[in-house]
């Protein structure tokens, strides 16, 4: 395996300006405090945290859809405030929980609006979508409107949108939220194929289960500040106190540092 770092962030902070009410001054929200963290090429990297520690918000400015107020994050060796137009080619992204899809669309339309918005080829999206509509298992469902469709269906057609261009990154937020026992599973399983197939995953989740499943490299950030990183068992033996799992570990570092 390629050993590089593909994402390097660099004391990356990210500042929210909230107006509490209409005469009250603005609260500033620290929801990132300069994190530092190196991705290697090639693994499926875990963030993780409570709710509202900041692991949305570094998706999002990961995938350049939100601006660093400082710090610097290199995807690729690009830059993702002047390089957002190259770094998107490279990319792609999900988000859990039945968002980002069009549901009064079937899950071909989806894929052929979505693959030309990335502006993939037609004859490449002619081969592309059948593959990926197998590859997620909704080739027998691809001409049903996906309103009538179940969660783990919508997060497996989220999946093939997410691999339209072919990414060399793809980052998910939560994507195994609300999902049944078996829907997990799979997605699990393809969440591993496309590692085999060289694809570097960034996913947040709550599931710590999942994180030792999937998971090679993992980074706990807790209210904005980077609190642990590691291999999951690297954390375990640093952290673990009662029972000798990343939940016990996890449980310990937020507690500790509250
Ligand atoms: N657009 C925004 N405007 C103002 N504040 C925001 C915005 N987005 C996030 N925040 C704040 O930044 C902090 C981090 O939020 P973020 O969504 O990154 O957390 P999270 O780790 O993804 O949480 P969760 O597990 O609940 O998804 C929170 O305090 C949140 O309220
Ligand atoms: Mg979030």
């Amino acid at each position: 395996m390629d050993n590089t770092n593909i994402i390097t962030i660099t004391d990356l902070t990210r500042i929210f300006k909230n107006k509490t009410g209409w005469f009250s001054p603005t609260e500033e929200v620290t929801a990132l405090n300069n994190v530092s963290l190196k991705i290697k090429r090639g693994t499926i990297f875990g963030l993780l945290g409570q709710n509202g520690a900041g692991k949305s918000t570094t998706i999002k400015i990961l995938t350049t859809l939100l601006l660093p107020t400082s710090g610097n994050v290199l995807i690729d060796d690009l830059d993702v405030t002047k390089d957002y137009k190259e770094i998107r080619k490279k990319i792609n992204f999900i988000f859990g929980g039945e968002q980002g899809v069009y549901k009064r669309l079937t899950p071909l339309d989806n894929l052929i609006y979505f693959g030309n918005l990335y502006k993939v080829n037609t004859h490449t999206l002619k081969k592309r979508i059948p593959e990926l509509l197998n590859q997620v298992d909704l080739y027998d469902v691809k001409d049903r409107l996906v309103e009538n469709f179940s969660k783990g269906m919508i997060e497996r057609l989220q999946i093939a949108k997410g691999l339209i261009n072919s990414p060399s990154i793809l980052f998910m937020d939560e994507p195994t939220i609300g999902l049944d026992a078996l829907s997990v599973r799979k997605i699990h399983g393809l969440i591993k194929n496309l590692n085999d197939h060289g694809t570097t995953i960034v996913l947040t989740t709550h599931y710590l289960k999942e994180v030792e499943e999937l998971c090679s490299s993992v980074a706990i950030i807790n209210k904005g500040n980077l609190v642990a990183k590691g291999t999951p068992d690297e954390i375990i033996e640093k952290y673990a106190t009662k029972g000798n799992d990343l939940e016990s570990a996890y449980i310990s570092i937020i507690k500790g540092d509250s």
